[in-house]
């Protein structure tokens, strides 16, 4: 089974997918962690994020890898230099290349088949794209000035105002939804909940009713 949790930043994808998959005993794949690693070997090389075809040569040259220790480059972890401003600054440029997402999407495609092929994996296109056919599509959202408090508690803006951080959101927003490949956007078969009034207890309890759901009508 594939569950496919997607949404932008702060609506708390990554905390609901985590839980989803304790629940459920299922693996749980992070892919903004794999967009993330690429990202910190394009910056480590020195390249330039909109050389793609340089890009391209350095991500397929290394080896990125999700595990329970999290992500990894070459084996090293680097799980902390993943959520840096730097990188959370240029991920949105290095995931636009239709390319680099290809090649990606197909590390994130064979890391649920690796893993027995089922997983909650969460992102911004696994309903629209990496699993089309997943057996249960999620889309979460969340009011703005929500999201952005939210962020203001992660580790990765300490320092930053809520309206810094309000406005680097909508800019990786636009950028992720204006981009011509795979840009966020909810499937069209997904079922949109807005967390904004929600506790994580509660969304967790929704997709696990609407997992419930679906194994019914598989039934
Ligand atoms: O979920 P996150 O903030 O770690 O994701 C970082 C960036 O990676 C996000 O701004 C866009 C990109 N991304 C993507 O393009 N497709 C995905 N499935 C996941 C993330």
């Amino acid at each position: 089974m594939v569950i496919a949790i997607d949404g932008p930043g702060g609506v708390g994808k990554s905390t609901v997918s985590r839980a989803v998959a304790r629940e459920l005993g299922l693996a749980y794949l992070d892919t903004g962690a794999t967009y993330r690693a690429a990202t910190v070997a394009v910056l480590t090389a020195g390249i330039d994020v909109t050389d793609c075809d340089a890009i391209l040569r350095e991500v397929t040259a290394r080896s990125i890898d999700y595990g329970s220790n999290g992500i990894t480059l070459d084996a090293v972890p680097i799980n902390a230099h993943v959520r840096s401003s730097e990188v959370t600054a240029h991920v949105s440029a290095v995931s636009a290349h239709a390319p680099v997402r290809a090649y990606i999407v197909g590390l994130q495609r064979r890391w649920v088949h690796n893993h027995g092929g089922s997983a909650v994996v969460e992102g911004r296109d696994i309903g629209t794209v990496v699993f089309p056919l997943a057996d249960v599509k999620i889309f979460l959202t969340a009011r703005p000035e929500v999201r952005a408090a939210r962020r203001a508690g992660d580790f990765e803006s300490t320092g930053t105002s809520i309206g810094e951080i309000a406005s680097a959101l909508a800019a990786r927003d636009d950028a992720d939804s204006s981009r011509a490949a795979s840009p966020l956007r909810p499937a069209d078969d997904a079922t949109v909940i807005d967390t904004s009034d929600i506790d994580i207890s509660g969304v967790v309890d929704r997709v696990l009713d609407l997992v419930a759901t679906s194994e019914d009508d598989h039934t």
